[in-house]
């Protein structure tokens, strides 16, 4: 069969699916492009669902899914943060590839105003999908950027990266949005952009005197620049104070602004009304609708009546909400009959945030069995995710697959399923999904998996598929602070460079297969292959190293940083404020 496999896959699948289904049902398959639902969660950890082992939090409707139809173990996302996670999963490459990830501090995007994002020469699995005729939604967090170089240039908005509809956070949702909660903009930023303030005013008043003095020959433009360069500085230090929420807090349908800042409390009953009416509206398909949830991300807002009804606090409280949202959504594919032509899938960006803590009350997800988790890139609970699919009739049930994937194998998988190609200008690193989901192939093609920590590989992941061995070695860790306590509690994110981390020579090596927790670290008197598993990791990275090319950073600080001309905003600047969803409340969802 592998001989086949280039034509394969783009004109055999169908056949080798249509072998698979009943006569009655190829008549409806042979047009057929299925409907997509996509279920992103924000934050949620692989130990956090019923179906991945957890007995005391109660997702049933998860759960169902994982029952009817494929779960993943070794799902895993191609960066431990937000930003990059999602710019992977949208364009099935390694975030490294389209600028997406980390070259310094900033590994996120921090403002909605700055204008790092998605680059518009990026061709995400919705715009393909678009092309091949399907009406494409994206309801809830975007967190890609939105403007490059004005105000409603839109270059990095949703609705220019392959979705007809947009509603939702173009932003991510974060403790500043409710005004109950602590402010979370990040400390160290803050403290730096105020150092730079006061050293660019300091530079400023000297050369002033200087020239004043005939001391130097300095223009004035230089030191008018300069002096516009720590303006900007100042208020971005400035905003940083009560402008958070109203900056970055707000909630958009396509491109209009219909809250600012936006009352998060509205935002489950809201999003689930959209997704519905997306649904309804566009029921005779194909459609995609990728749902990207605001939970669990803290400050996990939650409903009054799911307030204090799970065992695990505000976080359990949350998850199950969550788990509410998505029965909501399968409830309405079922009253349409949609359920069999839409294949359905649920996972989260990256692992859960174990350092999100409020006093001694955990507000970040749990990893289960793996060790670390969110801003890690390289021990598995930052990156190991679940990973269900559903299609019934299509997709086998209560199916278990424990050969690694990863999420931006989705762009291949529906790009495919669509009809479509994918881009042959660009490397991509995704495969495709259906011949394992579909139990055509016992193996994954993937064969090493290289996780980056910013532009850094802390990690890379040897399946080797003749032994059944899931090598792991890590070049780099992060400094867990304090000691032995599995995360970097005094600083809240562990880092991916510098004094945080720890560089190990020779890698420190682990075979999931056996130590899937990573607890104890092979060495070449435990084990034989030692030295053979470390060359041919070190020469795929070599190998995965040549096909990067220099790309124009999204996340320099230039580009993280706030611009007023950049800031998204209904009314006028500064004075955005705007609440269009009021009356649509109203009346009660
Ligand atoms: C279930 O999830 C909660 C909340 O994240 C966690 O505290 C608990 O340890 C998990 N239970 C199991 C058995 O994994
Ligand atoms: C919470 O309220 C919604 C309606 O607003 C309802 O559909 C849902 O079942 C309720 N959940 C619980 C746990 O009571
Ligand atoms: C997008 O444009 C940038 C900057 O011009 C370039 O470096 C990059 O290779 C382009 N990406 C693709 C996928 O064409």
């Amino acid at each position: 069969m592998w001989c086949l496999s280039h034509s394969w896959r783009s004109t055999s699948f169908f056949l080798a699916m249509l072998l698979l289904l009943k006569p009655p049902e190829v008549q409806t398959v042979v047009s057929y492009k299925p409907n997509i639902v996509i279920f992103l969660a924000d934050d949620l950890g692989i130990g956090d669902l019923g179906c991945y082992g957890n007995n005391t939090i109660r997702t049933p409707n998860i759960d169902q899914l994982a029952e009817e139809g494929v779960k993943l173990t070794q799902h895993i996302a191609a960066a431990p943060l937000c930003t990059p996670s999602r710019a992977a999963f949208l364009t099935g490459r390694y975030p490294i590839r389209s600028g997406m990830d980390a070259t310094g501090q900033h590994r996120v995007l921090h403002w909605l105003a700055g204008p790092g994002g998605l680059p518009p020469n990026e061709t995400t699995f919705a715009k393909i999908l678009q092309k091949q005729g399907y009406t494409t939604g994206l309801i809830g967090k975007w967190h890609l950027g939105v403007n490059c170089e004005h105000r409603n240039d839109n270059c990095h908005h949703p609705l220019n990266h392959g979705f007809d509809y947009f509603y939702g956070m173009p932003f991510s949702l974060m403790s500043d949005c409710q005004p109950t909660q602590p402010p979370e903009m990040d400390m160290p930023l803050r403290i730096k952009l105020w150092s730079y303030t006061q050293m660019i005013a300091l530079a400023v008043l000297t050369l002033v005197a200087a020239r004043l003095t005939h001391l130097v020959q300095v223009s004035w433009k230089i030191i008018f620049l300069l002096a516009l360069f720590g303006f900007l500085f100042f208020i971005s230090w400035f905003s940083s104070y009560g402008f958070v929420r109203l900056w970055n807090c707000i909630m958009m349908r396509n491109y209009d602004i219909s809250e600012q800042p936006m009352t998060v409390e509205r935002a489950t009953p809201l999003m689930l009304r959209e997704a519905i009416s997306f649904i309804e509206r566009n029921k005779q398909g194909p459609f995609l609708l990728l749902f990207s949830f605001l939970h669990v991300h803290t400050p996990l807002v939650t409903m009054e009546n799911f307030t204090g009804k799970s065992k695990h606090g505000l976080y359990g409280d949350n998850v199950e909400e969550m788990d509410w949202m998505v029965g909501r959504i399968l409830n309405v594919l079922d009253d349409h009959n949609l359920k069999e032509s839409t294949l359905t899938y649920f996972t989260s960006d990256h692992g859960g945030h174990l350092e999100a803590q409020e006093g001694n009350v955990q507000q970040g997800g749990w990893n289960g069995i793996y060790k670390g988790g969110k801003a890690m890139a390289g021990w598995e609970g930052g990156i190991r995710v679940p990973g269900l699919f559903r299609w019934t009739g299509v997709l086998p049930e209560g199916k278990v697959i424990t050969e690694p994937t990863n999420l931006m194998d989705i762009y291949p998988t529906l790009v495919h399923l669509a009809g479509g190609t994918v881009p042959q200008d660009r490397v991509i690193d995704g495969k495709d999904l259906m011949p394992l989901l579909l139990g055509l192939a016992e193996h994954s093609e993937h064969k090493f998996m290289f996780h980056y920590c910013g532009r850094y590989i802390h990690t890379v992941r040897w399946h080797q598929k003749e032994t059944g061995s899931t090598w792991k070695a890590h070049y780099v860790t992060p400094v867990f602070q304090p000691e032995g306590s599995g995360g970097c509690y005094k600083v809240r994110f562990c880092p991916c460079f510098g004094k945080g981390v720890t560089h190990h020579n020779p890698p420190l090596l682990f075979d999931l297969s056996r130590d899937p927790s990573e607890a104890v670290p092979l060495s070449p008197d435990t084990e034989p292959l030692f030295h053979m598993v470390l060359e041919s990791i070190e020469k795929a990275v070599k190998e995965h190293q040549k096909t990067l090319t220099p790309v124009p950073q999204q996340l320099s600080f230039f580009n993280v940083m706030w611009k007023p001309w950049l800031q998204p905003c209904c009314g006028t600047f500064p004075f955005c404020q705007c609440d269009k969803e009021k009356d649509n409340t109203a009346n009660g969802q």
